[in-house]
């Protein structure tokens, strides 16, 4: 349960039709001291779990939200704008690594490199949450506890890169974790009621993880409200002090 954040919190997740997002929209509609969430989607008229879940109940706004179209974040914002002046908790999900339009697959090797598959990983996953960011500080400029959150990967993480491939989905994360970095160094001087970090939610099972499951021991891998509830008692327990940090699902710190 959280218990830091004030009561009425209103909360953003974008990339909310499915797997971790999903789940976060589900759990943090169960939280005593949550008042409102939006969920940012990017197309709605596909993501039947979630625009059921939103038809009944009056507390879930669906947003649509393309992370990859900056005229979509803006019109996303102003949206949020419109029926609140803040947010307390940003959750960004959206996230690729294989499949989309420009047929994303994990490289095992160097001339696997694609540069389409460079760009549309960047773009999702490094991008992403630096353009909401961008289009919705105006809603955590405010004096009450928040906290933005990017759900990255241990495999962005340089420092413990050691088994190397998958080029795209490493190089992006990597690129994600130094945005939220950089942003966390700016809040800390103009927004210092925001705690701005990078979460590695642990192999999930999720469509994205769903391929490379083969190897993961059952015990390391865990279900969509599992990883949300560990996320949950992580972000619960951030403080300004952690701002500019990433953690894993346990509370860990992982190396940059
Ligand atoms: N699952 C894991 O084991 C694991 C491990 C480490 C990190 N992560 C990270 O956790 C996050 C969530 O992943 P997941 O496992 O929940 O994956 P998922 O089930 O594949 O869901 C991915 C989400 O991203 C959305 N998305 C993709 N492109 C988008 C775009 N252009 N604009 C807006 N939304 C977009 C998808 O929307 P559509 O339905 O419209 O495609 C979907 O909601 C990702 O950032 C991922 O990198 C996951």
């Amino acid at each position: 349960m959280l218990t830091s954040f004030p009561a009425g919190s209103q909360a953003l997740v974008q990339g909310a039709s499915r797997g971790i997002g999903l789940e976060f929209v589900r759990q943090l509609l169960a939280q005593p001291l949550v008042g409102r969430v939006f969920a940012g989607c990017r197309a709605p008229e596909r993501a039947d779990e979630l625009v059921t879940l939103a038809a009944n109940e009056p507390r879930l706004q669906v947003v649509p939200l393309d992370v990859t179209d900056e005229t979509s974040i803006a019109q996303a914002s102003a949206t949020v704008a419109g029926m609140t002046d803040r947010l307390h908790l940003v959750v960004n999900c959206a996230g690729i690594l294989h499949g989309g339009a420009a047929s994303l697959a994990p490289e095992k090797r160097l001339a696997d490199v694609r540069p389409e598959a460079l760009a549309a990983s960047f773009a999702v996953n490094a991008f992403g949450p630096l353009l909401v960011a961008r289009h919705f500080e105006r809603l955590l400029s405010h004096r009450e506890r928040a906290v933005f959150a990017s759900i990255s990967a241990r495999v962005g993480s340089i420092g413990d890169n050691r088994l190397g491939g998958w080029y795209a989905y490493r190089g992006a994360k990597a690129a994600q974790n130094m945005f939220t970095k950089t942003l966390a160094i700016e809040w800390a001087r103009s927004r210092r009621n925001v705690a701005c970090v990078a979460l590695h939610p642990g192999t999930t099972d999720t469509g994205l993880s769903r391929p490379f499951q083969a190897n993961v021991a059952p015990d390391k891998l865990f279900s969509p409200g599992r990883t949300v509830r560990q996320l949950l008692e992580v972000i619960d327990r951030l403080t300004p002090a952690d701002t500019g940090r990433f953690y894993a699902w346990d509370g860990s710190e992982i190396p940059w």
